[in-house]
């Protein structure tokens, strides 16, 4: 199978990300859009800003022949000059655009001369996100297609450049089908619809943050999402797990999910079609159709994905208050930029360094097992109470800084030459007078461990503090240890290959669970009971009466 990223360089020598959609799957986004023939087309402005040879185009001019067919209406320049506009930045492509406009046009009895003058006023030969955009920004009811997927690294410098000067949502690794979409949505006038058939993976992943934020804090509502990992929408397979998004200018409302199967063709896609638009529940061997009646996440939070009943569930679980939300903190244990200096071996001798600069840490090691052991490391501590320590102080523990170049040349030493010895986080010393949570990243199941007071987490932890929120450390563990806190991770966190969670501390701040003043008192005796014997059906029995039905 090819990836996304295998799609051919064009003649142009420059790689354009083509991958073409079928002819059905362009139908089910035109009638997502609500750009159907019963509807007078020739009012109604449309948008494609990468057209590729016509997969869009092709159904778009079918729709408007036929539209004006049935309301009368005449294709000349003066009354449908402004229906169609299309781009696409390369040359040929342009040229087999025009053609096919042409062909449609006088096969359906437009003059010639007509009908070539309305493919040189539709089609435009430039780069979408480098065109006018007063051109474009507002003057649109609907926007559809399939944006290019170009890494940034595969993009001219200079040119990346200016994407991401011109687009906020090119954030970090942000392929070029972010841009799309913001440039997309930018162009829709105030009742405008934009479908696009796209990756995504920007609606979990870091590069996706800025455009999740433009979405949900703008002026713009998430209607539906068809996830149609499996099925074969494209002309040719790829690996580009895409989804079909219909996002619109207005106030955020229900959401249609959909989840399809490899079995999902076009005859299912009016069934699916049917209950995306209506807002209904309905399933079938290819797909599976649900609305949750709000959205699930907001600003640059991930979005959840599952099947609409796992979605639903979600959203029912949003009247319970978050982990933070009950008074407990979450966090990232320290990152030191040379754990090879600052944190010890067990199975080595400790550093020559003054015992007060020993600090406990526990470690990803400490917790493998599910159960607290220590292997005994200890972090090469910088810090004081009341800021950065004094070498002067430590002669020992200075020769051993001093003595190892790698700790000079991290970037954070090299960012605060005066404070060279600092790690790169500082260690908050509230951490240490308390039991935390511990729990570690990338993990086949959510395996809490609560750690005795003393020990500093390491980076590759993230801890849950619950002092002063009323909760026992043992039974907040007891909680999540159960498939319903699994099952809430595993739709915010892109699920690595093998099913792997990602626990990191923004996927655990999204986690819904009871407030402990909620819980009885043996309701809380049974949740401590399954940390300790570390019972997950257990916990899992015990939730399950505390969330709503
Ligand atoms: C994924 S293909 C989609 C083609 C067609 N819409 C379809 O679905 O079959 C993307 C198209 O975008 C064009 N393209 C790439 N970068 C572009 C840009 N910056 N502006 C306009 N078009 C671009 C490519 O030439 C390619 O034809």
């Amino acid at each position: 199978m090819l990836t996304a990223q295998d799609i051919p360089i064009s003649s142009t020598g420059v790689i354009h990300g083509e991958i073409l959609t079928r002819d059905w799957v362009v139908s089910m986004i035109l009638d997502l859009a609500g750009y159907v023939d019963s509807n007078d087309l020739g009012s109604m402005r449309i948008l494609e800003p990468a057209a590729g040879t016509g997969a869009f185009i092709s159904v778009i001019l079918d729709r408007l022949i036929a539209s004006a067919k049935s309301h009368g209406a005449s294709l000349t320049d003066d009354q449908v000059g402004s229906s169609i506009r299309a781009f696409d930045i390369q040359e040929e492509n342009c040229r087999a655009l025009r053609k096919l406009v042409v062909q449609k046009l006088t096969d359906a009895g437009v003059t010639k001369a007509t009908a070539s003058k309305l493919s040189d006023l539709w089609i435009v030969h430039d780069d979408f996100l480098l065109t006018d955009q007063s051109s474009v920004a507002g003057e649109f009811d609907v926007v559809v297609g399939n944006p290019p997927y170009i890494r940034m690294e595969d993009i001219p410098p200079a040119k990346a450049l200016q994407y991401r000067d011109s687009f906020r949502t090119m954030t970090g690794r942000a392929d070029i089908y972010v841009a799309f979409f913001e440039e997309g949505l930018h162009a829709l006038n105030p009742d405008g619809k934009l479908v696009f058939i796209c990756a995504d993976r920007w609606m979990r992943n870091d590069y996706g943050k800025g455009l999740r934020q433009f979405i949900t804090t703008g002026e713009y509502a998430l209607d539906a999402v068809i996830t149609a990992h499996d099925a074969d929408v494209f002309e040719r397979q790829v690996d580009a797990y895409p989804a079909i998004v219909v996002l619109r200018k207005g106030k955020q409302a229900s959401v249609s999910i959909a989840d399809t199967t490899t079995e999902f063709c076009e005859r299912e896609s009016k069934k699916l079609i049917s209950a995306v638009v209506h807002k209904t529940h309905i399933s079938s061997h290819s797909f599976d159709v649900g609305v949750v009646p709000h959205w699930l996440s907001s600003g640059t939070e991930p979005w959840p994905h599952g099947s609409p009943s796992t979605l639903k569930r979600l959203a029912r679980l949003g009247e319970l208050p978050t982990i933070e939300d009950t008074g407990a903190k979450i966090g990232i244990g320290i990152a030191t930029g040379a754990d090879a200096v600052y944190v010890t071996h067990p199975s080595r001798p400790l550093p020559d360094v003054e015992e007060a600069r020993l600090l406990p840490l526990s470690h990803a090691d400490d917790i493998r097992n599910g159960t607290w052991n220590w292997t005994g490391r200890f972090l090469v501590n910088p810090w004081d109470a009341g800021g950065l320590t004094d070498l002067a102080l430590f002669p020992r523990t200075k020769r051993y800084l001093t003595g190892h170049e790698a700790v000079r040349g991290r970037n954070v030493a090299q960012r605060n030459p005066k404070t060279w010895w600092r790690t790169i986080d500082r260690v908050a010393f509230r951490l240490l007078d308390r039991s935390l949570i511990l729990l570690q990243d990338m993990s086949l199941e959510v395996t809490p461990v609560v750690a005795p007071k003393g020990f500093y987490p390491h980076h590759n932890l993230y801890w849950i503090d619950v002092q002063d929120s009323g909760w026992d450390p043992e039974v907040l563990a007891g909680i999540l240890l159960s498939d319903q806190v699994r099952d809430q991770v595993a739709a915010r966190c892109v699920l690595m290959r093998g099913k792997t969670l990602r626990l990191q501390a923004q996927y655990l701040r999204q986690i819904r669970i009871p407030s402990p003043t909620e819980l009885t008192k043996s309701t809380t005796y049974i949740f401590k009971k399954a940390y300790k014997t570390k019972d997950r059906e257990l916990a899992t029995a015990t939730l399950r009466p505390l969330l709503p039905e």
